[in-house]
């Protein structure tokens, strides 16, 4: 909202949630969340065409375009359980739209929702025959956290699902007119409300795709002496491979790709397509794998006893750039190591606060250091979680010297390098190559 109303100074853009406090961080100088070049935008044009405000019965009746975001998480209780969307927020704010608007409104889907769900908030809609018209568009969002800013200034394209009757075509132009302020037109594609909806969640099931299959040949490679960095370089340059999205990693994480494949999966089932169902949950099978090997490999190396040691985690955001811990495999791999009986310190520059929500009520000790020199003195091993680009930089001789021998470096994202730290006096595990060990 932030980017169109920066981009379109022609429009006056509310941003209301239920949420008092959030709000009132969105109007202060510290924004809720930490995203690069979001502060900049927010900060230029607050107060001019982007206002935050938790009127929500006001914002429905003066707005003529309705974007709906709010969160559809697993459900966790009930039919579907742990896979299906918890529609409850989207029915809600959908009957407190109907009830509340009293002039025509376009609806614009832009939470990731399970296939047909325009269908029912259509429904939803004109349950209660006061003439109001509501036009339903589905505008899926593919921007992806820590390049959001740059995502939403040049996407690889806008898609706009609507119904195909005169009053949709029409909302559906509303809505190119928008995106047409700075998107060029070729990238605006249109199509179906049913295929937008599916194609959200066909591309992060793609996106999760190349990275559980990556990380299905660490492992291989890992036994046969082969190097993952060696394979991807090679298979990358196959156009049509292409080389993006392939780092090999502790296992992707965030609020998207795990929720959004067990919808898809969920999905599946509920239409009897259990073969395409089993297909995509090994995507979601290997990413758990992946991360409880990066456990299995630290015991292993460590004697197969971690109970006392100290391990300094590096990284608790499910990505760099970003202090979000949503589904991050940090969480996993600290409650699977605290399970060991081991000591952790965990560091991170933007998501320590996070990390103690996330850890609070774990038995064991656990610490929280920013400085990632001085949480790694005294520990026995490292395990690089998060690929911030700050751990490449660091003085290893320094860290080396500080901590317990035999010393550990796990490299979850093959960030580091590896031949300096052997030769520093590290014994080295990265990911799909071959260790560098002293022992
Ligand atoms: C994702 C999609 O990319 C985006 O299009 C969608 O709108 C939302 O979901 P996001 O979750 O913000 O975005 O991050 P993304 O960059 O896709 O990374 C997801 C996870 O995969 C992270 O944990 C990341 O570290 C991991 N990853 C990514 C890898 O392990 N290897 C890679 O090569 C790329």
């Amino acid at each position: 909202m932030a980017m169109i109303a920066y981009e379109c100074p022609q429009y006056k853009v509310t941003v209301v949630d239920i949420n008092p406090e959030r709000i009132a961080q969105w109007n202060s100088k510290n924004l809720p969340v930490y995203e690069p070049g979001l502060d900049e935008i927010v900060k230029a044009i607050r107060g001019r065409n982007l206002f935050f405000s938790t009127d929500i019965e006001k914002g429905i009746k003066e707005s003529q375009i309705i974007f709906v975001s709010v969160n559809t998480p697993v459900k966790d209780f009930g039919a579907g359980a742990g896979m299906a969307a918890d529609l409850q927020y989207w029915e809600k704010t959908a009957r407190q739209i109907r009830d509340v608007s009293d002039s025509h409104k376009i609806i614009v889907e832009k939470s990731t929702l399970p296939v047909k769900t325009a269908q029912t908030m259509k429904r939803i809609l004109t349950s209660n025959n006061n003439g109001v018209q509501f036009d339903i568009l589905s505008n899926p969002e593919f921007l992806a956290e820590g390049t959001a800013i740059k995502d939403l200034e040049e996407p690889d394209r806008v898609l706009i699902g609507s119904s195909d009757t005169l009053s949709g075509l029409r909302a559906r132009d509303e809505l190119i007119a928008i995106y047409a302020n700075w998107v060029p037109q070729d990238r605006i594609i249109t199509s179906n409300i049913w295929s937008s909806e599916l194609s959200k969640l066909v591309a992060n099931a793609f996106l999760a795709q190349r990275i559980s299959s990556i990380n299905s040949f660490t492992a291989l490679c890992e036994k046969s002496d082969a190097d993952i960095t060696e394979v991807v370089r090679a298979v990358g340059m196959d156009s049509r491979v292409g080389d993006k999205f392939l780092n090999a990693s502790v296992g992707f994480g965030g609020s998207c790709f795990k929720k959004d494949i067990l919808n898809l999966v969920y999905l599946c089932r509920h239409y009897g397509l259990s073969q395409v169902a089993d297909y995509w949950e090994g995507v979601i099978r290997i990413n758990e794998y992946q991360k409880q090997r990066f456990v299995l490999t630290m015991l292993n190396a460590m004697f197969n006893t971690l109970a006392g040691k100290r391990i300094c985690i590096f990284g608790f955001a499910f990505k760099a750039n970003t202090g979000d811990t949503r589904e991050s495999p940090a969480m996993f791999i600290a409650k699977r190591l605290a399970e060991e009986k081991a000591e952790l310190v965990i560091t991170d520059p933007k998501a320590l606060q996070n990390a103690m929500i996330d850890l609070d009520g774990i038995e064991g000790k656990i610490s929280y250091i920013e400085d990632p020199y001085e949480a790694s003195a005294g520990c026995d091993a490292i395990g690089v979680v998060t690929e911030w680009g700050l751990y490449a930089t660091l003085d290893f001789r320094r860290i080396y010297q500080a901590m317990v021998k035999p010393a550990f470096i796990f490299d979850g994202r093959n960030i580091l390098d590896h031949k300096k730290l052997f030769e520093i006096g590290f014994n080295v595990f990265p990911l799909g190559k071959p260790p560098l060990t002293h022992l």
